[in-house]
Parts: C-alpha cells; sequence; structure tokens
C-alpha cells in the first residue's frame, strides 16, 4: 500500500512537469517571436525575417494592423519560401507578440523622454 503511494506520487510529479514543460514549449511569448525572427528554418532559402527587417526596423506600426497574421505569413511564403504557419499556433502568435512589441517599446520611452525634457525646458508643443 505504502509503495503504491510513493509510486503514485511519482508519476504525478512527473506528470506534472511533463504538463509544465509542455506548456512551455507551446507558450507564446515575444522573446520566442525574437527568436524565430532571426532563424532560417522558418524558411528554405536561407533568409531571415531579420535579413529584410533588421531588428524590426520598419515594422513598428505593423502590430496594430488586422491583418498582421496574412502579413506575416506572406513573408514566410514569398520571402522565405517557407511553409504558411497556424493563426493559432505558438511559432505565429510569437512572432505577432514580437511585432507588436516593437511599437510599444519605442513609443512610451520616447515620450517620457520628451516629455522629461519639456518640463525641465518649460516648453510645450503645440
Ligand atoms: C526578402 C525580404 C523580406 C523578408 C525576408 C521578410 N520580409 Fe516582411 N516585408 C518585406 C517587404 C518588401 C514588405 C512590404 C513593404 C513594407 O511594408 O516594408 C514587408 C512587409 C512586412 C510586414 C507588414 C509591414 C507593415 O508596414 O505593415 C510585416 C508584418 C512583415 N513584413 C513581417 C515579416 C516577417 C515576420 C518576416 C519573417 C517571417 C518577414 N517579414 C520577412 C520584405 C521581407
Amino acid at each position: 500500500m505504502r509503495t503504491f503511494g510513493v509510486s503514485a506520487a511519482a508519476i504525478l510529479v512527473v506528470g506534472m512537469l511533463a504538463v509544465v514543460v509542455y506548456a512551455m514549449q507551446h507558450e507564446a511569448t515575444a522573446d520566442k517571436g525574437r527568436m524565430l525572427f532571426n532563424d532560417t528554418k522558418l524558411g528554405t532559402n536561407g533568409k531571415s525575417c531579420n535579413d529584410c527587417h533588421k531588428d524590426g526596423a520598419g515594422l513598428e506600426k505593423a502590430g496594430v494592423r488586422k491583418d498582421l497574421e496574412t502579413m506575416v505569413n506572406a513573408c514566410i511564403t514569398k520571402a522565405l519560401n517557407g511553409k504558411s504557419l497556424k493563426t493559432s499556433s505558438a511559432e505565429m502568435q510569437s512572432l505577432v507578440l514580437y511585432i507588436k512589441g516593437l511599437g510599444s517599446e519605442k513609443k512610451p520611452s520616447g515620450k517620457k523622454v520628451r516629455s522629461d525634457v519639456e518640463m525641465a525646458v518649460g516648453i510645450s508643443r503645440q
């Protein structure tokens, strides 16, 4: 009976670990998006997104697009000769998070610096 309890607990722990590892692998994050963005594995011609959009340059405003996934897939299939990703996939959602982050990363800090300067100098933009 005791052995049964111990093995049941062991199985439970291993099962929980497996679930956590699975969730971590399938969770979409901006970090994973950045890695994919720099990875040539999305395509077949040895290029990555970063070859054309260096560090996301030019995509800062793309995050608000309703057809963002379509644009990403268009670039994957046309620019990288790759296979389009499912919208719900962790890969696509990670890329979307990374691209959306490009815009928000710059805006708040840029604004803050500017309003600090405005306060210090006592000017306001009209
Ligand atoms: C061979 C060059 C090339 C590669 C590689 C490439 N793109 Fe593009 N991408 C373009 C061009 C050209 C456009 C259209 C012009 C523009 O908006 O800059 C574009 C447009 C986009 C847009 C829409 C931009 C906007 O202003 O709304 C997104 C989003 C995008 N690409 C994401 C990606 C992603 C993600 C990858 C990698 C999977 C990728 N691109 C790979 C050339 C490329």
